[in-house]
């Protein structure tokens, strides 16, 4: 068996749209997914990140393109891969008229799983994401953070061997996040794969192996964090504290056409593609105009990285 569980080759998914031109939501992707690992899809809005988790877990087909999961191609062998995906997209309006306990069932039932293992599960996986005392409650009836998490949890009831998660942390509390994201490292040791969507930065950089940055259905870059980073090298991260802040510094600092600008308080925090020596340069100069308490200088971010690149595709692409 190959090591990938997911291979796309050239996908495009195009949108026919009533009196204006068709729309290339995806335009000619092509990534492979290696078994066990996590993989992070990242954009903008309207970059086609969900697009792309529609096709690849059959919920649309594409227009051209092909893409295998688990050896199995989504357009001829649909069934094939849905029995060896799961998926947290959108839920559906009949999802909403069940219970939080019979959401679980439900789903461990679609996967052929039932009797009474399956009902300690779901009591399992319940306590795990905090929704004992809603187990009754139908999903309508919960707040959006808990909606997400009875999605999020129907995952833990069947081990099918890829998961599908888009944006699977919105409206989650922090701790409940922290939560997720270690089982999801679990699960990708225990050898599930894992893709998901982001607009968390952090995220990304914390959970995945491999990052996929897209653009307009476009890939504009890929690789792990590392090699990202390398993408961009020459990028700095400078955070200086000041007791008092030197006037002037915004206008100053803007006129460098930073990736990132941020003042609070006293705090200055500014991401500048420039060489080293000019990066000091500026560290100095500041320094002789106010007092500084604090000052740190680090590479690029995954942010800075995200800015830079999806800003120079922008300008290419106009
Ligand atoms: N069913 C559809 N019909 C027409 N256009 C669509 C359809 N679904 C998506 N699109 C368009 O395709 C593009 C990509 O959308 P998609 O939802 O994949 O983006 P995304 O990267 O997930 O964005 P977000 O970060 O906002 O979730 C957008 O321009 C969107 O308007
Ligand atoms: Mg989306």
């Amino acid at each position: 068996m190959s090591g990938a569980a997911i291979e796309v080759e050239n996908l495009v998914k195009v949108f026919q749209r009533r009196g204006q031109p068709a729309l290339r939501a995806v335009d000619g992707l092509s990534f492979e997914v290696q078994r066990g690992s996590i993989f992070g899809l990242l954009g903008p809005n309207g970059a086609g990140k969900t697009t792309t988790l529609r096709v690849l877990t059959t919920l649309v087909r594409p227009t051209s393109g092909s893409v295998r999961i688990m050896g199995y191609d989504v357009a001829r062998q649909p069934l094939e891969v849905r029995r060896r995906i799961g998926v947290v997209i959108q839920e559906s309006a009949a999802e909403l008229f069940l219970s939080v306990r019979d959401n679980l069932l439900t789903y461990a039932r679609f996967h052929g799983r039932s009797g009474t293992e399956v009902a300690r599960r779901a009591e399992e996986v319940m306590e795990q994401f905090g929704l004992t005392p809603e187990a009754a409650r139908k999903a309508q009836d919960l707040s959006g953070g808990f909606r997400r998490r009875v999605q999020v949890a129907k995952m833990f009831m069947v081990e099918t061997p890829i998961m599908f998660l888009d944006e699977f942390s919105t409206g989650m509390d922090p701790i409940l996040k922290r939560a997720v994201m270690e089982r999801l490292r679990g699960e990708a040791a225990s050898g599930r794969t894992i893709v998901l969507t982001t607009q968390i930065l952090s995220e990304a950089e914390e959970l995945c192996d491999e990052i996929l940055i897209v653009n307009r259905g476009r890939q504009i870059a890929r690789g792990d964090l590392h090699a990202l980073k390398m993408l961009s090298q020459g990028v700095y991260e400078l955070s200086l504290t000041f007791d008092a802040m030197p006037p002037g510094v915004e206008e100053q600092l803007a006129a460098r056409n930073p990736l990132r600008l941020r003042i609070n308080g006293n705090t200055l925090e500014v991401a500048l593609k420039e060489d080293e020596r000019s990066v000091l340069g500026l560290v100095n100069e500041l320094a002789q105009r106010a007092h500084v308490m604090r000052v740190e200088v680090s590479g690029a971010s995954l942010e800075d990285i995200f800015v830079e690149l999806t800003h120079e595709a922008e300008q290419k692409g106009s």
